[in-house]
């Protein structure tokens, strides 16, 4: 173990926290960016493990290249760290980037380097409606993925966000480049299952915080904003802010379970990208993903702004 920097001032709420070395998996990803941002910005030191790492050297960040399914990567980017950050995981799969290999088998092998390397804190990334018998393979495989987490005799803390937005998100950014140039909207999924979407700043905020925070050890916490909206409402927020006029159609659930299996045999085999929406996606958008933002707030002191607020910042 190298030796522990002296304890300083963050600035992060005022708080005085130790500076840790902190690795991050995931960094490169949407979340990952704003989350190592704000790790950095609280004054710790982050090496994120990324299959491409940036070309830009240098910088705040030391990135190692390796994929979490690669022990060796994995044992050599863990050396000297005490906190972890997990965020890996897929929306949908490609090739042997499956939903088992990547959130269950890829966080046991990231516990395991952790182990043996003597990290002692893990901070991870779940996601809300994640449970035992879920319908979903995302979210029974996040499950999984949490039960190792919570047996692994490591420190833990768990997050399960609600859909994240923000700059450069895979949501809220899909709706509105679809509706510049589409006469049309379409409404998937049960028309009465409602969201709690949150913004990224405050999923990065409260990964930070829990880094510092001795209360949140041993504890789960979901991470959603004060709106409840069902994706009819999300849509009309966004083309409000957007000040433009566009139809809004439920597809029928036929429909766009056709369209779910042509794009999945399509992208992952043609363009090496996951399908923009998938069979799995749709049985979550039949289901509330609703959660409790209050125990968040208490122990981390965060808290969220209204979506219409929040997507005016980058769509406004
Ligand atoms: N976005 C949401 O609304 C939302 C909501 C709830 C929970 N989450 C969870 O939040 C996490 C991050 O999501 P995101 O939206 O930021 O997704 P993202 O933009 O797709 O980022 C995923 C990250 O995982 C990395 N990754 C994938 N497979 C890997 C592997 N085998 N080895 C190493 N790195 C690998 C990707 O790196 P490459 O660039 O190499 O592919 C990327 O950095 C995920 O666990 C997701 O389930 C997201």
């Amino acid at each position: 173990m190298p030796a522990r920097p002296p304890e300083w001032t963050s600035g992060v709420k005022g708080s005085r926290v130790s500076v840790m070395n902190v690795l991050i998996t995931g960094a490169s990803g949407f979340v990952g960016r704003a989350v190592t941002s704000e790790v950095v910005r609280a004054g710790h030191s982050v090496r994120a493990l990324v299959r491409r790492p940036p070309h830009e050297a240098g910088g705040p960040v030391a990135w190692v290249p390796g994929s979490i399914l690669a022990p060796e990567a994995l044992r050599e980017a863990a050396r000297g760290c005490e906190a972890v950050i997990h965020l890996v995981g897929i929306i949908g799969e490609v090739g042997d980037q499956t939903f088992e290999r990547v959130h269950h088998e890829g966080t046991l092998r990231v516990l395991e380097a952790c182990q043996s390397a003597g990290v002692g804190r893990w901070i991870h990334m779940s996601a809300l409606g994640t449970r035992p018998g879920a319908v979903s393979r995302y979210h029974r495989t996040k499950w999984a993925a949490e039960e190792a987490v919570r047996g692994s005799g490591l420190r833990w803390t768990i997050f399960r966000p609600s859909v994240i937005y923000g700059p450069g998100d895979g949501f809220v950014n899909l709706f509105e480049r679809m509706s510049r140039w589409s006469p049309v909207l379409p409404l998937i999924g049960r028309r009465t299952a409602r969201l709690q979407p949150v913004p990224v700043e405050l999923v990065a905020r409260a990964f930070a915080c829990a880094l510092d925070t001795g209360m949140a050890i041993g504890k789960t916490y979901d991470l959603c904003g004060p709106d409840r909206l069902t994706l009819a409402e999300i849509l009309a927020t966004i083309l409000r802010v957007t000040g433009r006029r566009r139809l809004r159609i439920p597809l029928p659930r036929a429909v766009a379970q056709v369209q779910a299996r042509l794009l999945e045999a399509i992208y992952p085999s043609l363009l090496g990208r996951a399908a923009p929406l998938s069979r799995d996606q749709l049985l979550m958008l039949d289901e509330d993903n609703l959660g409790d933002p209050a125990p968040a707030q208490r122990d981390l002191g965060i808290d969220s702004v209204p979506f219409e607020a929040g997507i005016r910042r980058f769509l406004g």
